[in-house]
């Protein structure tokens, strides 16, 4: 199997509109990225549409979320098909927010990873600690268990990207140090920008990224291109 090119994925959040959104996408399409970095896009499921539309084809689409079952009375959810259906091939599952928001369980986030996988999407698939379990001293604990729910829901790891993102530097400009990323199994980390990219992609057990708020900036360009 030929080695995984590096990845980029840009999780868009509940953020920006066609307007917004529409600009970023002509600046992603306009711009000379790395052939050898696969690059996804996380949008709002309102405008995955939208974005598998205007995006070059070299740009995946994710969803940033997606329920475990193909269809039936789960008002405000969306199904793995429905995302294949309107052209995208991810899904971003079990980010932080929905752990630590909204209460999805490592068992929840397992079952949905399985039935992902199962409709032939690709999964990132998000891990990380937040502040309190980094100072009690259980971050292996917690990350392993993560790791766990999932891996035990995983045949075929080549549709598949871990993304290790400590709650405690999302959203905050801080940075896990190099020493801080575990060991790759495909790992990312959070608040990487368009500053620190470089040289966190130099470090050899870090794989790729899974990008926030500057995924919405022209930053993210260099992002992109960071490893090479
Ligand atoms: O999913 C990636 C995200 O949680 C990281 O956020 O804004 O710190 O890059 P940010």
């Amino acid at each position: 199997m030929a080695p995984r090119k590096f990845f980029v994925g840009g999780n868009w959040k509940m953020n920006g509109d066609k307007k917004s959104l529409g600009e970023l996408i002509h600046t992603l399409n306009g711009a000379k990225l790395s052939a050898d970095t696969e690059v996804v896009c996380g949008a709002p499921s309102i405008y995955l549409d939208f974005a598998r539309q205007k995006l070059d084809a070299k740009i995946g689409v994710a969803a940033q979320n997606c329920y475990k079952v193909p269809k039936g009375a789960f008002t405000g959810e969306i199904s793995p098909a429905m995302i294949k259906d309107i052209g995208a091939a991810w899904v971003i599952l079990g980010h932080s927010e929905r752990r630590h928001v909204f209460g999805e369980s490592d068992e929840l986030i397992g079952q949905k990873v399985a039935h992902a996988l199962a409709e032939g999407l690709g999964v990132i698939a998000c891990i990380g600690e937040k502040l309190d379990e980094r100072e009690a001293g259980i971050t292996e604990k917690v990350v392993f268990e993560q790791t766990k729910a999932i891996a035990d829901n995983v045949k075929d790891w080549s549709k598949v990207v871990l993304a290790y993102e400590p709650v405690w530097a999302i959203g905050t400009g801080k940075t896990a140090t190099p020493q801080q990323v575990l060991v790759s199994l495909k790992m990312e980390q959070g608040s990487v920008t368009g500053a620190n990219c470089k040289e966190l992609a130099s470090q050899h057990d870090v794989d790729g990224f899974l990008v926030g708020g500057a995924s919405l900036k022209p930053e993210f360009v260099d992002i992109i291109n960071a490893k090479h």
